[in-house]
């Protein structure tokens, strides 16, 4: 399969990786055509610590099947997926995906990456908008392997589909979205949980390193192989509806005091990034994030032990 990567970026040059490391060919555009140089020089990075790390084993192979193009129409040129990774901002997606719904072939699959935005707000007008859809990764994609799939109300379903079957076929762990929402599932998950970790620290219930442990060393040792509807089946005796039933009382008493819509305020950020700052200074941040990365490389490779014995 030939796979173009519009905008390459972070998520772009990510993305490229996994199409690549799926066997495909990929093509690569920028918009920027710096960003492209780069984005090659940063995948051969990334795909050396892959390497370290037992995650894959011909990263020369892997690298060569990337190319670079100079012109959105080369780039679109005989391919039968792309992948966009423009910045998120509505207007650039319109102006993308009006393009490329003029250059690309009609048979073509046209993916966004975009974190939030529902595929209708960018794609109404265009002929071919039946092709167009989200496939939301999580960074970096080559590592994390759920992607959100979601189709406009126009999105042809063999599209939903097909979608789902490339990200399947490259290893990734593919999600579909029955209707649109803002954030789609996993930062709406990502939120919830947000908002109730700043107001429990902004009330003074705890303090941030307190809540990141409760997370660290509680409830996220399970979220890496389990999620919360398998955790509670598993928590009480007779499975998930005796779990509802027994704590549905408790639940319910917490969720009075939990909504509310109000923006973080400026005082709670502060606290909380000034306990950070005690914990990580700033000039400590990229060598965490690698640390994390590095982390993520052998939790990977674990998983995949994992899944095949
Ligand atoms: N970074 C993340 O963690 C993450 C996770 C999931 C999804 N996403 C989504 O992926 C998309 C890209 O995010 P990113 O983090 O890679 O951003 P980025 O800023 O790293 O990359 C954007 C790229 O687009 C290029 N670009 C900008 N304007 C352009 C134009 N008019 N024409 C062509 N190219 C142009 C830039 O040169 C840059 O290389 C966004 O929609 C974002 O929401 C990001």
């Amino acid at each position: 399969m030939k796979i173009a990567v519009v905008g390459s970026g972070l998520i772009g040059q990510a993305w490229a990786i996994v199409f690549a490391r799926g066997g495909h060919e990929v093509k690569m555009w920028d918009g920027d055509p710096k960003a492209v140089a780069l984005a090659f020089t940063l995948i051969e990075k990334q795909v050396a610590d892959l390497e370290a790390a037992g995650l894959i084993t011909d990263p020369k192979g892997l690298v060569s099947r990337i190319s670079g193009c100079t012109t959105l129409e080369e780039v679109l040129q005989d391919v039968d997926y792309v992948q966009e990774n423009l910045p998120e901002r509505v207007e650039m997606k319109l102006e993308i995906f009006a393009k490329m719904d003029k250059l690309a072939a009609p048979t073509t699959v046209l993916a966004s990456s975009t974190s939030s935005i529902p595929a209708s707000s960018f794609t109404e007008g265009l002929a071919g908008r039946s092709r167009c859809l989200i496939a939301h990764p999580v960074n970096p994609p080559y590592l994390i392997p759920v992607v959100e799939i979601c189709g406009a109300p126009w999105t042809d379903a063999a599209i939903v589909q097909k979608t789902w079957d490339v990200m399947q076929s490259v290893g990734q762990k593919p999600v579909k979205i029955h209707r649109e929402l803002r954030g789609f599932i996993l930062n709406r998950l990502q939120g919830a949980l947000l908002r109730e970790a700043f107001r429990l620290v902004e009330q003074g219930y705890v303090d941030a390193d307190g809540l990141d442990v409760t997370i660290r060393e509680g409830l996220g040792l399970r979220w890496s192989f389990m999620g919360p509807f398998e955790t509670i089946d598993l928590n009480a005796p007779d499975g998930l509806a005796d779990y509802a039933h027994r704590f549905d009382e408790m639940y319910q008493a917490m969720s009075t005091e939990q909504t509310s819509t109000d923006h973080w305020s400026e005082e709670i950020i502060a606290k909380l990034e000034a306990e950070r700052r005690a914990i990580l200074p700033k000039d400590q941040l990229m060598a965490r994030r690698l640390w994390r990365d590095r982390r993520l490389m052998a939790l990977a490779a674990h998983k995949k032990a994992a899944e095949s014995t």
